[in-house]
């Protein structure tokens, strides 16, 4: 036994040792005991809302989950939710009338009001089909930012509107640094991030001052989920972003630890921010591993 821990035995009650060393890897910290909340977006194992979802229940929050009923249909949500003892409500997050619905029934499951909301959304048709930034389809550009931005402010409004959230509450988007820094094949999903982080400092003030609640954006490192997939080229920069980030990219299960971080009350006076969780890549001008691949 290390010096350091023999002191905690000797001298700690067993309350608090158990609190600074989980017993075991499966065990949390209880960060989100009585939390309720929404996690939007768990199409499969590898979606950023699903590793959420499992990390929330480990620290004790409870919650319902919601998708698009189509990718209700694709995916797995329904193991995801026995696993985590939730209910399944569909809902098209780009309509009012489904979001309405949403928000009371999960007031209803879950016996109260709301702590936490998860954003984790995005789609491009045109990325979906290839098309050039030069030849976009103009509606489909409008539902990319309706599905992948204005998505966001519908969530906040119904929130508001159906009086759902608690004091102190935390809601979360998921961003990519496409909003802003230019990458060719994120194609109009750039504009829809830039939109959805500017959603959050204006819905972020109004929230603080209404009820205390807290709106910010998380700007995660790619990873290989079905949205990730999808865009061309995106092993490439991947591997690019690895190299150029000093802790390499952040994975869905860090983005989980730390989503489940923000919806704690560790971070109760943060709000109207776009937070890299990046392994460094946004402060990195080049690294010794980049250079040294590009040496002739
Ligand atoms: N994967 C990455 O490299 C990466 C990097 C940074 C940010 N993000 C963001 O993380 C979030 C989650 O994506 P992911 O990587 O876990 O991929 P994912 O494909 O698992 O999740 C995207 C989800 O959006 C849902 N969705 C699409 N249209 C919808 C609609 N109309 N209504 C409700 N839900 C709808 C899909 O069904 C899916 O569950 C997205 O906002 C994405 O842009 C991803």
């Amino acid at each position: 036994m290390s010096p350091s821990a023999k002191y905690l035995d000797d001298h700690c009650p067993e309350s608090i040792n158990l609190h600074l060393q989980p017993k075991n890897a499966n065990m949390g910290y209880n960060l989100l005991k009585g939390k309720r909340g929404i996690i939007f977006g768990a199409l499969d194992e590898n979606s950023i809302a699903w590793k959420t979802a499992l990390r929330v229940k480990e620290e004790g929050g409870s919650f319902t989950l919601t998708n698009a009923p189509i990718a209700m249909r694709m995916g797995k949500i329904n193991e995801l939710a026995k696993e985590c003892n939730a209910e399944v409500i569909p809902a098209d997050a780009t309509s009012e009338q489904d979001l309405t619905q949403l928000f009371t029934r999960s007031l209803e499951v879950l016996g109260g009001k709301i702590d936490f909301v998860l954003h984790s959304i995005g789609m491009s048709p045109n990325v979906r089909k290839d098309r050039p930034y030069g030849d976009l389809n103009y509606e489909w550009f409008l539902k990319t930012l309706d599905i992948s931005g204005l998505s966001f402010h519908k969530v906040l409004q119904t929130a508001e509107k159906t009086d759902a959230m608690n004091e102190w509450g935390s809601i979360l988007a998921l961003s990519y640094i496409a909003a802003q820094r230019t990458y060719p094949d994120y194609s109009d999903m750039a504009q829809a991030k830039a939109v959805l982080e500017s959603i959050a400092r204006s819905y972020g003030y109004r929230f603080a001052k209404l009820k205390k609640v807290r709106v910010n954006t998380i700007s995660q490192s790619p990873t290989k989920t079905t949205a990730g997939a999808g865009i061309t080229g995106f092993d490439v920069f991947y591997d690019y972003a690895n190299m150029m980030s000093p802790l390499g990219n952040a994975t869905a299960e860090d983005c989980a630890n730390y989503i489940t971080l923000m919806f704690s009350d560790f971070s109760r006076m943060v709000t109207m921010q776009n937070l890299m969780h990046d392994g460094g890549f946004s402060s990195s001008g080049i690294t010794e591993e980049l250079v040294a691949r590009l040496s002739k």
